[in-house]
This record gives C-alpha cells, structure tokens and sequence, in this order.
C-alpha cells in the first residue's frame, strides 16, 4: 500500500471510529490506538500537502483564526418557540388545536440549553454552520462547528440539507473548563448556555476545539424525506447526526404532560442541561394548517421548568476575597438539596442585595440556582422570625489582610485594594509582571504561585530581590542554571521601561494599558501622578472621575506608596519615556541583541534607548536576531551572529544611529 493509499484508509477508519465514539457513544478501539492511527495520519498528511481534504479528521482539531464571522442570511429563517410555564397553559395550547382538528399525534423533546444552529450540507458536505443571529441572519461559525467531532462532515445524502439543532457544552465539559478558568483567574462562565455561546463567538477555532461542546439536531425545515417530524428525526440519525434519545410520541396532551413529570425528576441527573420540553404537533401536514403567527410555530411550543426552589436557614454570613480583591457576601447555609446537589453555601452578591432582600443571619429563606447552577438566596421568610435574627454589617475591613475595603461610586462590590493581601498576591504579581506590564518574561502567574509558596516573593519589591536567592531557587523543581539567568536578565531589563508600564502593572481598577499610557504622558512622572488630587486626574481628557477615584484610593494606602519607594530605590524608572516620536529609527520593529561591555551606556540604558526606538531586546542570537551590538570582551553570541550571517554594530556606530 503506498502513502496515498494509506492516508485514504486511516481517514476512513477514523471517521468510522470518531462516528462509534462520539455519535453513537460505542466506541470499538480504545483511545490510545485512535491517537496511534491519529498521529499516522497527521504525519503522513505534513508529508503530502498535496493530499489535504477539508474533510480529514485531522481538521477538526481547530486550525483558522478569522478576523470576524462573515454575516449569512437564513434560506429559511430561524424561528423561535412561543413559552408556557405551566400544564394549564400548555392544556391550552393543545386544546387550540384539538378543538378543530380532534386528537393529534405530539412529539415531545427536551429543550436542550445551548445555543441553536442551522448546518448547510451540498452534494453531501458540510458546507457551512450559522447561528441563528436573529433568525433571519446569522453568523457563519463553520471553522468552530467543524471542531464539534459529533457533527458529521459529510452524509450520505446529495440534495442540499439544512438541518437544526443545538449546540451546548455537556456538564463534564462546563465543570473542566470553569475548573481551568478559575485556575488562570479568569471569570468563571455563569452556565452551560453561556458557556457554549463564548466558545462558539471564538475568533480561533483552537479555543472552541478546547471546549468539548456538543450537538443535539431537531429539526428539519420543510423535509421531502418524510411526512412526520419523527420521521425526519429518524432520517436525520441515519445520515449520522446525534438526535437525542429521549424523543417520544403521544397521542393526547395529558400523556405529554406525564412525561414532563418523569422528566422534571431526572432532569438533574442527565449528563446535559435542559430547561424545558419542547412539544410538536407530529404530522407535517397538520404544521402546514396550523401555520405561524408573526415569527412563532402553532405547532410547536416549549414548557419551561419552573426555578426549583428550596427553604433553609442561613447560619452565618461571610465574605470571600477574590482575586481582584472584590469582596463577595456568602450566606452559610443549613445544607439542603436543590437542582440535584447539596447547597451549602449562596452567593449574596453584594451589600444592596443583602438590604434590599433584608437578609439577616437566623433568617429561613427560600434558595435556588441561578441558570440551574450557582445557588442563590432568593428572599428571607419574614414571617419565620422570632427575634433572634441578627442584622448583618458590611465589615471595613478586608478578612484577609486586615487592608481598609472600598466601595467606589457607581458599583455594587467592595474592594481590598491592598495589592500585597495575600487573597490577591498571586494574581497582582502575575499582573505586575505581564507583557504588557513590566514584561518579565519567565515570571507567569504558575511560577508567581510557586516563589510564593517557597516564600521567595511577597511584594512587587520582592522581585527585585530575586537575584540574591539563586540558591532557593535552582533548587526548585524545573529551574535550571539558564532560566534562572533569563529570568534575572528580564527582571534587570524591566528597571529600564518607561513608566507607564508600571502604572499598568500596579493593577489600579480601571487602570490598565491605556490609561496607563495616558497618564503616563500627561504626568511624565511617578511622583507627580502619585500625588495628583482627584481634581487634577478627574481633568484629564480619558481618565473621568471614578478611575481619579480608583487611584486616589489606591495611593492613600500607605502600603502601596511605600512600595513605590522601595521599587525607586531598586533602580526602576520612574520616568516616562516618549517614543512616539521615534518611529523612523532603523531599530524600529527589530530585534536586537546586546553583549559585551559598552562604554558610554549600562545595559539598561542602551536597552531603554533601543526600546525607545521601537525595538525588542533579546537575550540570544538566533536567526531571527536583525542587529547585534557589541561592547568589549564580547564573547559567543558575537561568534554566533557572524556565523549565522546577523548585522553587527559596535558601540561608537550604535552611537551614530540613535
Ligand atoms: S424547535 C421552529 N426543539 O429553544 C422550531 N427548539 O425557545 C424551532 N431548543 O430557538 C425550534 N431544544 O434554540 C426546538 N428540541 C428542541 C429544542 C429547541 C432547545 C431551543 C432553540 C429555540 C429555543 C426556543
């Protein structure tokens, strides 16, 4: 068999698999032998581009990164489903439809909770996925759906197909992914539903591959391959598209109604969210009588659960600092099983909240979850009190650090604004250090946790201390002798940056790069912008009063000018330094390399200079390197750079050029 040949043939197997595997939940090969078969083929294909084929499994592992979704109108549009929230209405609904035409055939389905989609097939292709936008036009989302491995990239079907359905993120899934995101300190997505939403809004197609979403398909407008809605469904899972199981059909509405019943009880314990059943009128002839009013089916319709809520007491109250330093309110609750687990614990949001629903500790309240999934304390039971209720009083002062808390104009949260409190050390430091902050490259938010643990950092001054305890740290796990040197070369090149890096990187709330750059400009200094009045920033075209308010706060907190002081005197600039004028030196987006002695510049003045000039000061010579300046004693990497054919400067020419 040559290479062709076999590239066909793992192609084909591993549809057959990922089919087993994905749509039909059977898988017949254990995992590690797809991944063998997998890496075969993702080989064979780097060796013949000749051969590439949209539909390989190989591409659906996320590979484009668009600029934006291209805009596409519906053939047919997407319409929506009209609500009901009790069996009553619903009785209505049938009784509608009984009275004129008699007992009808429903099919009842669950209403899955995701995002619907519409998926174009020709010629027995995928050819497009689109959202369904407003139901006239949509986005096309192709290069995320194409990741989704359940949805098939081609059917054994010819004549163009639209199918719909919805895409949404299995509960294994949401749990990992909001697991990794609490992680990396990023917010946490509310629910499934948003969840599925933001990863299919994903410009990059990896980061949807990255989600594990899934699709459950139901519904095809105007199908010629058969009379009922059951039946397309059936068709529709023959052509290998996942229609869900639990689909049923019932000859009266109370039969309808009894599987809701059965539904609601289980709901919690299926692998997926739902927040309703959605119920059809089977026979397409009979969809066609009953028509539409404006953009909502009469034959269809969608019974919402009701939010299942649950009483218990709230035993005490707390606050939880996050990692911005936001304050939350918590309620510590009796335990008490709501929407499948125990709750023993609700959010309180915030202060308002807890005098608005006057919550008081003692109080028995009524809880339920948010989107089905973060519980919250709906209101108290007043009528339960008997005196002993204790009112509960925001505190001023942060649990954790003891630092004052805030309350800024126009928000709900209060704040620890300590930047060395150690419920928001990790994430200020690893903020501090940022690319776009003090670009300290080898010092990211994992390694920032595990100094801390070693009680190698503290503060952002501690980082300037890192040189002295070399020995700690090569004794840490994957920390050799080169990175420890990267390391301090980068800390030792961050004293050169001008200012307005590290008024970024102080993490001041509505301070980031911006307005950092901005202030920056305007103040020309640290010590002018540490000691501007709320007027003076308030002027400042940009900025406006609750950010003059933020950083106000933030220098009153004697810490945090103490912390300045100590960064001064480890040699940090203080100073800004205006490149805007400097765009046409030839260092401008270059890469350059600066070894040996110099004589008229430190190695942070030469690299602010450079840096001033546009360019990006590296610690190696690579290929990529563009220009290498050389003082005395220089050594390899001069060697290096003449070997791979890189300019070279010494420091009276590099002296001509600036
Ligand atoms: S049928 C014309 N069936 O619910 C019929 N919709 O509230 C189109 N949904 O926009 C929809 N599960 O996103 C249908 N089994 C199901 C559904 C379902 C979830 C969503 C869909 C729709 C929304 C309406």
């Amino acid at each position: 068999m040559n290479e062709n040949e076999r590239i066909q043939e793992l192609r084909k197997l591993l549809k057959q698999y990922s089919y087993e595997y994905y749509t039909l939940d059977r898988p017949t090969v254990p995992d590690s032998e797809y991944d063998m078969l997998f890496r075969e083929l993702q080989d064979l294909e780097a060796k013949h581009p000749e051969l590439y084929d949209p539909d390989s499994p190989t591409q659906r592992v996320g590979n484009e990164i668009l600029s934006e979704f291209k805009k596409i109108t519906h053939e047919r549009p997407m319409l929506s489903l009209g609500d009901v929230f009790s069996y009553d209405e619903l009785r209505e609904w049938s009784k509608k439809i009984t009275d004129v035409y008699g007992e009808v055939e429903y099919c009842a389905e669950y209403k899955i909770d995701g995002l619907a989609m519409s998926l174009i097939y020709e010629d027995g292709l995928f050819k497009q996925a689109v959202t369904r936008g407003d139901g006239i036009t949509g986005e096309d989302v192709s290069s995320n759906v194409r990741t989704i491995q359940s949805v098939p990239m081609s059917i054994p079907y010819k004549q163009r197909y639209d199918i719909r359905g919805e895409v949404y993120m299995p509960k294994s899934s949401f749990n990992r992914v909001n697991r990794e995101r609490r992680e990396n300190g990023e917010e946490e997505f509310a629910n499934p539903r948003n969840a599925a939403a933001g990863s299919i809004r994903q410009l990059d197609s990896r980061i949807c591959a990255s989600r594990g979403l899934d699709g459950f398909w139901y519904h095809v407008p105007d199908d010629v391959n058969s009379d009922t809605h059951y039946g397309s469904l059936e068709y529709a899972r023959k052509l290998g598209f996942i229609v869900n199981e639990n689909t049923r059909l019932f000859n009266s509405i109370e039969e309808v109604i009894s599987f809701i019943e059965d539904t609601a009880k289980i709901r919690h314990d299926l692998p997926y969210e739902i927040d309703g059943m959605v119920i059809k009128v089977n026979s397409y002839a009979l969809q066609r009588e009953l028509g539409f009013t404006s953009r909502i089916p009469k034959w269809a319709i969608a019974y919402k659960f009701p939010a299942e809520e649950v009483r218990t007491k709230v035993e005490d109250i707390f606050i939880t600092v996050g990692r911005t330093g936001k304050c939350t309110p918590n309620a510590k609750l009796t335990p008490v099983k709501v929407a499948g687990t125990t709750v023993s614990f609700a959010t309180l949001h915030n202060e308002d909240n807890i005098k608005d629903k006057d919550i008081r500790i003692g109080d028995t309240v009524i809880v339920r979850k948010a989107g089905d999934i973060i519980p919250e304390v709906v209101r108290a039971i007043k009528e339960n009190r008997d005196g002993s209720q204790v009112r509960f009083t925001f505190p001023e002062h942060c649990p954790v650090c003891g630092g004052k808390l805030y309350r800024f104009e126009d928000e709900a949260a209060h704040y620890c604004v300590n930047t060395e409190c150690k419920a928001r050390l990790v994430y200020s430091i690893a903020h501090f250090t940022e690319r776009n902050a003090m670009n300290i490259d080898g010092l990211g938010e994992k390694r920032v946790e595990a100094f801390l643990n070693e009680g190698l950092l503290n503060s952002f001054e501690d980082i300037y201390k890192l040189h002295n305890r070399r020995e700690d740290i090569l004794q840490m796990e994957k920390f050799g002798q080169k990175s420890f040197d990267n390391l301090i070369e980068a800390i030792e090149n961050s004293k050169a940056n001008s200012v307005e890096r590290l008024i970024n990187g102080l993490g001041i709330r509505q301070v980031g790069e911006k307005a950092a750059r901005i202030l920056a400009a305007h103040f020309k200094n640290m010590d002018a912008f540490m000691n501007a009045s709320l007027e003076e920033l308030s002027e400042i075209k940009d900025i406006g009063p609750i950010t003059a308010e933020y950083i106000r706060e933030f220098f009153n907190e004697a810490s945090n000018r103490e912390m300045i002081n100590q960064l001064k005197l480890f040699g940090v600039n203080m100073n800004y330094i205006d490149t805007s004028l400097n765009t046409d030196s030839i260092f401008n987006g270059k890469t350059v390399v600066l070894t040996g002695t110099l004589e008229r510049f430190s190695r942070n003045e030469a690299t602010a200079l450079l840096e001033n000039l546009g360019a990006h000061v590296s610690g190696s010579v690579s290929k990529k390197t563009d220009y290498v300046i050389y003082g005395t004693e220089a050594g390899s990497k001069l060697d290096k750079a003449r070997e791979l054919g890189v300019a070279t400067m010494d420091e009276s020419e590099f002296e001509k050029l600036i």
